[in-house]
This record gives C-alpha cells, structure tokens and sequence, in this order.
C-alpha cells in the first residue's frame, strides 16, 4: 500500500481496514516523521513507527528501511492494547535515529533559512544520512560491541558535542533487545507457509528521495518497488500495489505546489478536512486534485486499484475543480516527469468541475459521486476499490 500524493492520504486507515485479510503488516520506509491515523468510536489513534495493523491484533513487523527512533518506540508501545506489544518484530538492519540527528535536522533547517524544507524535524534526513556515512548504529549493533568512537569524533569535528550518546546507547538497547529479529526471514516464513503479510509505505509519493519533487522530498523512496528492498526480500514477494488517494491535496512543508488553493477557500477545505499534520500539528497546505501528478505516481508504482479518501469533505464544498495539465513558460504538458525540475513555475490547467454538495453516502455512492468515481476510473485507468467518507473505521465503502 502507497501513498500517491504527497502523504497524508488517509494510509492509516487504509491499512486498518484491509488488514483483516492479512496475518501481518510490515512498514518499509520512512520513520517517525510518519503520522498514521486510524479512528474508532470517535477515539484517534496516531502512529509513527508502529504499523497501522496494531488495532486489529495482527503481527507487526518494522523491516529494515525504517529508521527507528528507539524514544517514540517506546511512548508508542505503551500505548499499544494488551497483547500487541509482543507482536512485534524490529529489524535488526534498521537504522537508529538519536537525539543528535534531532538537533541536526532543525540546525539544517535553520542554516536553510528561505528555502528549507520544511521537515518535520524528527532526525529523518540526518539519521539516514549518517547510516550512509557508515557512522550510526543499527539496532543489531546495540546488541554487539559497536564502536562510536567515529561518530564521536565527527561530530567533535564540526563542532557538535556528542556527550550523551553512550547513555542514549544504552537505554536503546534496553528497550530494543527484547523486539530485535529477522523482518525479512519473518516474511518469507508467513509467505512460504501460505500466510500473507500487506507492506504499508509511509509519505507519498511526490516526496520519494529520487522520484518526488527534489529536494523538497524526504529521505527515504516511497514507492511501491522500495516494499521488497527495503524490507529485504526479492521481488517476487511482491503482489499488486493499492495506491492511496485524497480526493483533493494536502502538502506539509516547501516546495512546489501547482493546484494550492490560497485565502478564504483554502482555510475552509483545511479546516473541513481537519488538515493539521498528525505528527507536528501544522497546518497542511491544500489544493485540488491533481490528474498531472497522479498519473506519474499511478507510472511509478504500478497501481491499477486506489482507494478514495476523504469524499465527505468534498461533499461540503460548493464545487471543485481538477488539474489536468500545467502551463510551463508559455507550453502546456501533462508529463510530470519532465515538469518536475520546473514545477514551481508550473500553473495548474483546470478540466472539468464537480459539485455534490449535500450528497450522503448511505450504503452506496450518491449519483453526483459516482460521476466524480467514472471519470478518475477512465482518466486514471485505474479502478477505485475502496471510498473513505469520513475519519471513523466504519465509514468505508467496497466499490
Ligand atoms: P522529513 O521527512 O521530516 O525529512 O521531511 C521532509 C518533507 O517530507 C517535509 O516536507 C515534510 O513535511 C514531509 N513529510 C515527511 N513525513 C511526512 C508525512 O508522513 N506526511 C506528510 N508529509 C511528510
Ligand atoms: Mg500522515
């Protein structure tokens, strides 16, 4: 399961809904800059690390493209149900983010000034970063005799004091140790035994490290191909992709935005799809769906199903539109591919208009929704499985 906008597409929920068919749900990539919000009963449950199969009582795997930050493990595992704590498996390979990667994440940003990214703050980048310098410990490495002495001393070099590290070290390894495994090996057993497991990729697509809108991205791929090699496995483990869509966008952070809404309309599409980010509580940036960007993701990942979220909030706008091209520098595309290194210059080329105001979803789609679901359907060459109106697990419709 991918995210085909940039993030915050209604994932969370998605994966609740279909882990039911599944023995296990495995997170790929990403780490705690990931906010995965499934609701029931009116009570909000938010996941950073943890994957969103938790409240169904499945087996939760991390697999080895996540970076851990061992702190949120542990606030969030204490707020898992009885039971569902000991389901869970971290990989041995996943990278760890400190609390140095912390500081380093908002001194980047800072030293950005104008043209930051807008992360979230929470290590991401610079914890991936240093698994690339080959200077961080893996979570297999808290188990062994690692020497942070590197590390310690790169840190000195360009002036940061890493007094603290051996203690954090340590707590890490006390709250870890006991959930370290084989994620990879844990797949191929439940696979090889007849068993299945959903692969849930957190971020969208559009904030894909290569594929997204460099360098406003994030710093891990996104993407459905990134499932196996992320988790460690071949291909073949592989099934088909669902790609998961709002029907409308959201954006936190910089970067390029083509079909942003501003003023008036967009503070109330904000504020009727409660666009607050669920990790850092910003307001999210908003804007109409865009079929430009949308065909790229669908490419990328090879989706041919979707599931739609959030079609009640578009049921209490007036109208809305949808983007079909951009107009670069005097020329129209539709290839975001080669849109992207200009797509802040980008204005967004509006089709046709649609308008359900008032229409409830009772057990079936209204007719004005119906209309909206054909066109994605033939424009996308894609087919809508599943429609979320509403934040609660029950508000979900199998098309
Ligand atoms: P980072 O992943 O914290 O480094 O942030 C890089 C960019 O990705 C920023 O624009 C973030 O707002 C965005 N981002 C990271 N994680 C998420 C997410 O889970 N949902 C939406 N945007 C995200
Ligand atoms: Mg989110």
């Amino acid at each position: 399961m991918v995210g085909l906008q940039w993030g915050d597409e209604g994932k969370g929920k998605v994966v609740d809904y279909l882990a039911d068919g599944f023995d296990a749900v495995v997170r790929f990539n990403g780490g705690s800059n990931a906010g995965h919000t499934v609701v029931i009963d009116g009570q909000r449950h938010t996941f950073h690390l943890i994957p969103s199969g938790a409240l169904k009582g499945k087996e939760l795997l991390v697999g080895a493209g996540v970076a851990v930050d061992p702190a949120v493990m542990g606030e969030e595992l204490s707020l898992l149900p009885e039971g569902a704590r000991g389901k869970l498996t971290v990989d041995g390979r996943c990278l760890l983010v400190s609390p140095m990667d912390k500081e380093l994440d908002s001194a980047l940003e800072e030293m950005r000034g104008p043209s930051a990214i807008g992360t979230t703050r929470r290590g991401i980048g610079p914890a991936y970063a240093m698994r690339a310098l080959r200077l961080s410990p893996r979570a297999s490495d808290l188990l062994a005799s690692f020497d942070f002495s590197p590390i310690e001393s790169f840190y000195r070099r360009f002036g940061l004091d890493p007094g603290g590290l051996d203690k954090w070290a340590e707590a890490s390894r006390q709250l870890l140790a006991p959930m370290i495994g084989d994620v990879a090996a844990r797949v191929v057993d439940i696979c090889d035994s007849g068993g299945s497991v959903l692969y849930e990729s957190s971020q969208g697509t559009l904030l894909d490290l290569v594929h997204g809108s460099y360098p406003y991205v994030t710093s891990t791929h996104t993407v459905s191909s990134y499932a196996p090699a992320g988790i460690g496995l071949s291909p073949s483990y592989s099934g088909a992709p669902l790609g998961v869509m709002k029907c409308y966008l959201t954006r936190v952070g910089g970067g390029p935005f083509p079909t942003e809404v501003a003023g008036e309309l967009g503070e109330s599409l904000r504020s009727l799809g409660k666009e607050y980010g669920a990790t850092t509580g910003r307001p999210r940036r908003v804007g109409w769906l865009d079929l430009v960007s949308l065909k790229y993701s669908m490419s990328i990942n090879g989706v041919r199903e979707v599931a739609l979220s959030k079609l009640d909030v578009l049921s209490k706008v007036k109208e809305f539109k949808v983007c079909v091209a951009y107009k670069i520098g005097g020329s129209e595309t539709t290839d975001f591919g080669r849109a992207l290194p200009r797509l802040g210059e980008a204005d967004a080329v509006y089709g046709p208009t649609f308008a359900f105001r008032g229409a409830e979803i009772a057990g079936r789609i209204p007719e004005p929704m119906r209309e909206f679901i054909d066109y994605l359907e033939s424009e996308l060459k894609v087919r809508v499985r599943l429609a979320s109106y509403g934040e609660d697990r029950t508000q979900t419709i199998e098309l």
